[in-house]
């Protein structure tokens, strides 16, 4: 052969690729992520074609042998990947016949790449949310470690940032436990859904040789082989799903990360963070600013954009396969980069936080936050209907609020002129422990319910 034949296709397209057009069509930079699934799938590709005797056994095992071969130098860094071959699959192709020769050109017999990248993606993100769940868990393990020290802290709990109740601190994170709990099953969900093998559906239409989809289903780890040739090579919908399970959790972490702010705040100072996880400012001296609580917050952004970008890549996409697919995965191996990291950011501010006992107390005591409590007690002893125990309570807020008192500080006697039956046993209705304790209806943050609560998620979560 005079030409030396560059890509798979120079007999046909004879024209030079421009330089430009090579760059920006090519993906090897991004997917070469994907090159031990590929070579994984093209393994028991491989051993599926001989065992249907479709290609003979002495090329299968040379094809076999080869793989294997790339597989460690790639594991070792000594492969060199060429923009000019495309993408990971035709990289390792034009591999396959520099080591074996011409026995490389049996692999691709009765596959496209249209099935064997959507098949590798899948195997791909199965791995990779494998990661995601033992992070989340993780971080779920480190918000129980905290909240085992703190059941009995009280702290104010807010609705609309202002002091609503007193709360313990330990239920206030636990709160993030049950959100962590969910985005875990939610990547499971999507896992189900993912669970079946596109391998021979070939360009789009299947193939005409006797393959075994059962085989290579099963081999690969998945359930079973899909069912439409049409729809597996298009299908992206495990891409969508993986990035809007991340968006979710790392809107959830995000969250998270403005509560660490806000109670970190100068304002607050109800929490701090070890130094480990701080950084100071070249200018000001004094300063110690919660930086990755603010990237974790921020990178939320960064979520929701993949995921945005690949549901508006697919809107209007006509069957079958089309190059706009191939930019789904800098979506979804960014999407993982970036929650992997608020993950390890979270578990580590979780692990380094310091809180401040007394003063989440004294703010749990301002803002006359067991208000509640008292009208709830004129309900319960004095027999009131709860509208007009409000109002007395409101009543005496209004009392408070102008003689410059907290609610603990009001005397049986000034008490008394709001409800003349009172006696001394109203008292502890003002305490805000005593608060927090008597809420403990399930799911309520007195500190019995949330110890046994401790106790339940422990269980689950080894
Ligand atoms: N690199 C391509 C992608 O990621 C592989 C599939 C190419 N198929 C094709 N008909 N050009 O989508």
């Amino acid at each position: 052969m005079k030409n030396k034949i560059k890509t798979v296709w120079s007999k046909r397209l004879k024209g030079k690729t421009s330089k430009s057009f090579q760059r920006i069509g090519s993906s090897i930079n991004i997917d070469q992520r994907l090159y031990k699934q590929d070579i994984f799938a093209s393994i028991i590709h491989t051993q599926m074609l001989m065992k249907q005797r479709i290609i003979p056994a002495d090329k299968g095992k040379k094809i076999i042998q080869g793989l294997k071969k790339i597989k460690s130098l790639i594991d070792n860094g000594k492969f060199i990947f060429e923009e000019k071959y495309e993408d990971i699959h035709l990289n390792i192709e034009k591999k396959l016949f520099q080591i074996i020769g011409p026995a490389a050109g049996f692999m691709h017999t009765a596959r496209s790449r249209n099935d064997q990248v959507v098949t590798d993606f899948k195997l791909w993100i199965k791995d990779s949310t494998q990661n995601i769940i033992k992070d989340i868990s993780s971080t779920m393990k480190a918000i129980i470690k905290k909240a085992e020290k703190h059941s009995d802290t009280v702290m104010p709990g807010f609705t609309h940032l202002k002091n609503a109740q007193p709360i313990s601190f330990a239920h206030y994170l636990l709160a993030y436990y049950e959100m962590l709990k969910r985005d875990k099953k939610r990547f499971e969900n999507s896992l189900n859904l993912l669970d079946e093998s596109p391998l021979g559906s070939a360009a789009l239409s299947g193939t005409s040789y006797k393959i075994d989809r059962n085989y290579t289903a099963k081999k690969l780890g998945f359930k079973k082989p899909t069912n439409n040739s049409i729809d597996s090579v298009s299908d992206r919908d495990f891409a969508i799903d993986f990035l809007y399970a991340a968006a979710v959790c790392a809107m959830h972490l995000s969250r998270l990360a403005e509560d660490f702010i806000i109670l970190n705040s100068d304002a607050y100072k109800l929490i701090e963070f070890n130094d480990s996880v701080l950084t100071g400012s070249s200018i000001m001296p004094q300063k110690k600013n919660p930086d990755p609580a603010e990237l974790i917050r921020g990178r939320v952004g960064i979520n929701y954009g993949k995921l945005n970008s690949i549901l508006t890549i697919m809107k209007g996409l006509p069957m079958s396969y089309f190059k706009d697919l191939q930019d789904d995965k800098a979506l979804v191996f960014d999407g993982y980069d970036t929650l992997r990291d608020s993950l390890t950011m979270s578990y580590e501010l979780i692990d380094n936080l310091r809180v401040s006992k007394e003063k989440m107390s004294k703010m749990a005591n301002q803002g006359f936050t067991t208000a509640t409590d008292f009208a709830d007690y004129l309900v319960k002893e004095k027999k009131l209907s709860f509208r007009e125990s409000y109002h007395i309570s409101s009543s005496l807020v209004n009392f408070a609020e102008k003689n410059n008192k907290t609610l603990d500080q009001i005397t049986l006697k000034e008490l008394k002129k709001f409800n003349k039956d009172l006696d001394k046993n109203v008292l502890k209705i003002f305490d805000v422990n005593f608060s927090m304790n008597s809420k403990n209806s399930y799911g309520g943050t007195s500190s019995n319910n949330v110890k046994k609560m401790i106790k339940k998620y422990k269980k689950e979560i080894k």
